[in-house]
């Protein structure tokens, strides 16, 4: 009975029912937030996702640089018109090494998350070129002129670091390696064993079939490894989780 007259000394005074508000209200974020700081992480790792290869990496700076995204978005979410027009809902470590992610809420277009491995390169290529060629009533405009844009993989080295600089755990030899590996990415002739063991799964070929790296190789590769990193015939999501 005494505490709780003591209660409506609170209760009477608005400023110190505001001040014990706070208090409270502060404590309890705390609480909740502080333990998120000393977590490595807080997204359960998945078998088979890996970081994008150099050439998959900069067909993804292409994607963002040409605004693929104000069009597609690429998170599937787990309601069943979704999944079963997309495939497999979008798992949080699917998307863990991009930077930015590219999850998105505006579909103009289908939503990217699975779409390598659905369509043949040719399909692609055709599709950027003139997507009203494969699909006549697309309103996607035209990308053809990427096929004559060359790259000169320069950059490649620090491009890895900065992403490795945010999390993204390419070693020292991958980011030494990340010119050669651009290269033989995309040149079905190249030895591929030290692509293939820094990189498990890359594929290699020819994306666009013409001589040189195109910046239409580059975001044809990233399109075709699109959702292909895990394999859903075994995947059984953490129960504990
Ligand atoms: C103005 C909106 C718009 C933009 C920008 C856009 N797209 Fe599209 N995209 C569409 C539409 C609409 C479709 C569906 C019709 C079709 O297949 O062309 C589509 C379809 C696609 C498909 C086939 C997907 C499937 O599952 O059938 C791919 C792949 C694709 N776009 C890639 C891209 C890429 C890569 C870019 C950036 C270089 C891009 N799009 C930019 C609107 C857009």
């Amino acid at each position: 009975m005494a505490i709780l007259d003591k209660h409506k000394i609170i209760e009477k005074n608005a400023t110190l029912l505001l001040v014990f508000s706070f208090l409270v209200v502060t404590i309890g974020g705390i609480v909740q937030i502080a333990p998120l700081f000393y977590l490595e992480n807080t997204i359960e790792e998945v078998e088979g996702v890996r970081p994008y290869t150099p050439l998959e990496l900069t067909g993804r700076d292409i994607y963002i640089r040409e605004g693929c995204y104000t069009c597609h978005s690429q998170m599937i979410r787990p309601m069943r018109d979704e999944v079963e027009r997309y495939g497999h809902y979008s798992l949080a470590a699917e998307s863990m090494y991009d930077h930015p992610f590219q999850w998105g809420s505006k579909r103009t277009g289908p939503d990217l998350a699975r779409v390598g491995g659905r369509y043949s390169d040719e399909w692609h290529f055709d599709h950027l070129v003139d997507p009203q060629s494969v699909v006549p009533e697309s309103i996607m405009p035209k990308y053809g002129f990427l096929a004559n844009r060359m790259i000169d993989p320069g950059h490649m080295v620090q491009r890895l670091r900065a992403d490795a600089r945010v999390g993204v755990p390419y070693d020292d030899e991958m980011i030494q390696a990340a010119v050669a590996d651009f290269r033989a990415q995309a040149d079905p002739d190249a030895d591929g064993s030290e692509l293939l063991e820094r990189y498990p799964g890359a594929q290699q070929r020819n994306f666009d079939r013409r001589p040189g790296i195109s910046e239409m190789d580059a975001l044809i590769a990233y399109l075709q490894v699109l959702g292909t990193m895990v394999d859903f015939s075994t995947f059984q999501p953490d129960p504990a989780r």
